[in-house]
């Protein structure tokens, strides 16, 4: 089949593209893009005004299977991936059983496959059960097609086996994707600790249990000189450290979720549940600083931590709830709207943060628009506005603060391999 993308602004930052073009598409590669292409047979989308962009990568979703289904399951996580314009997603192995070994990661990509939305990449745990103690076999992991080893969902709290864990990714080129938590220092926190919690009556969680974990996993990145990324970044102690592991060279990257970027912890006042997260919702000085650092280019990309739950899991007291907020479907309205829009983040760094970026942190074949390359693309219409509505959510998870507002800049079209699996913010039925 053919397909050809006419007269949208094609925004490409591998090739240095930013201009209105034409884009042709045939067995599920990129063929051409090119100021103007005829084409007879080829199915024809006009994409006047909307902005055509490589296929959005998110490298950080829990799908939940195999064991947590009732939360989400590789299905439903596609179809919500598919509909908020993401053409591959990397999900977590925080699952029962863990993805710890061949046969699990295996599942994982399978029944991806099978499903034929998205692309499903896994990534393995550090350690056997996510139990922190034993690491996971990463070779055979790398051959089921993991992308990366993370225990997320819990941080390595032995220093040795982080260590071992950095080491042994770096002969499969593998980098450790590191949720940076001191859990003697959250404790039973529930929110960021500052002038809020106080403010509430909530026991806090300071900046402090991310900043220690992330200076312990540079100073390892830097005595074995593996690879280091650091998941869901939130605090400016961390930014600052990890600017400076950049400048002095150390194979160090990060991540910022678009909640972190969006929200500041006074909306934990609302004492709704779905605002809670790990790590939480940081105060405005922070949030200030990740958007400045994105800018910058110390954060290297987004990723939106999609975490569903399900309603019994948050339907409860603040703290009773779960940690969690099921992002993939407003992901890209959240960063349009509040980072683009309001001329923080320009769209081509916007563009990067989704594609190429994480594509090379995890060395997939995706990310660019290149002739040759898989046609996955997204097409975003910079001028749609549309309120959030959970319940339309393809996701289990309905768990978002960003429920009833109102965002400009949504996806209207995601292509995988040359096939529409969404359009207008709905999965292609086959
Ligand atoms: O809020 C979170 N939810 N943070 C995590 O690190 C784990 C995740 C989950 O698995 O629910
Ligand atoms: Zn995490
Ligand atoms: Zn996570």
């Amino acid at each position: 089949m053919r397909l050809l993308i006419k007269s949208g602004q094609v925004i490409d930052p591998v090739n240095g593209i930013n201009e209105v073009m034409d884009l042709l598409v045939e067995d599920g590669k990129i063929i051409a893009v090119e100021n103007k292409i005829e084409s007879k047979e080829a199915v024809v989308i006009d994409a006047t005004g909307k902005y055509v962009c490589p296929g959005f990568i998110d490298m950080h979703v829990h799908l939940r299977e195999p064991g947590f289904e009732y939360k989400e399951d590789i299905n439903s996580g596609s179809r919500a991936a598919a509909a908020g314009g993401f053409t591959t997603i990397c999900c977590m192995p925080n699952t029962n059983p863990v993805i710890d070994n061949a046969a699990v990661a295996s599942f994982v990509r399978d029944r991806g496959r099978r499903t034929g939305l998205v692309n499903v990449r896994p990534i393995g745990a550090i350690t056997k059960k996510q139990a922190g103690c034993e690491l996971a076999p990463v070779a055979e992991m790398v051959t089921a097609g993991c992308v990366a080893i993370s225990d997320d969902g819990k941080p390595v709290v032995r220093g040795d086996i982080m260590r071992n864990a950095l080491e042994y990714a770096k002969m499969f080129g593998l980098p450790v994707l590191a949720h940076c938590e001191d859990p003697q220092i959250t404790r039973d926190g529930q929110m960021h600790e500052g002038y809020f919690s106080t403010y509430f009556g909530m026991k806090g969680i300071p900046a402090a249990a991310e900043e220690v974990m992330v200076a312990r996993d540079i100073i390892l990145a830097r005595l074995t000189g593996g690879r280091l990324h650091v998941c869901h970044v939130s605090t400016i102690g961390a930014l600052d450290m990890i600017a400076k592991a950049k400048k002095e060279g150390l194979a160090v990257t990060c991540e910022v979720t678009p909640h972190h970027l969006a929200l500041t912890d006074e909306i934990v006042g609302s004492y709704d549940t779905d605002t809670k997260v790990s790590p939480p919702l940081r105060s405005a000085e922070h949030v200030v600083a990740l958007r400045k650092a994105l800018a910058d280019g110390v954060i290297d990309c987004i990723a939106t931590d999609h975490a569903p739950h399900e309603l019994e899991a948050k339907d409860c007291e603040y703290n009773l709830a779960a940690n969690g907020i099921s992002g993939l479907e407003t992901a890209i309205a959240v960063v349009m709207d509040k980072l683009v829009n309001t001329g923080e983040l320009d769209l081509e760094q916007m563009v990067r943060a989704f594609t190429s970026t994480p594509a090379d942190i995890l060395g997939l074949p995706c990310g660019e628009l290149s002739p040759g390359t898989p046609a996955d693309i997204t097409i975003i219409d910079p001028e749609l506005v549309k309120t959030v509505d959970p319940e339309a959510f393809y996701s289990l998870g309905k768990n978002t603060p960003f429920k009833g507002m109102e965002l400009k800049g949504w996806p209207v079209m995601t292509i995988v391999g040359g096939k529409i699996v969404a359009q207008a913010g709905r999965v292609i039925e086959d």
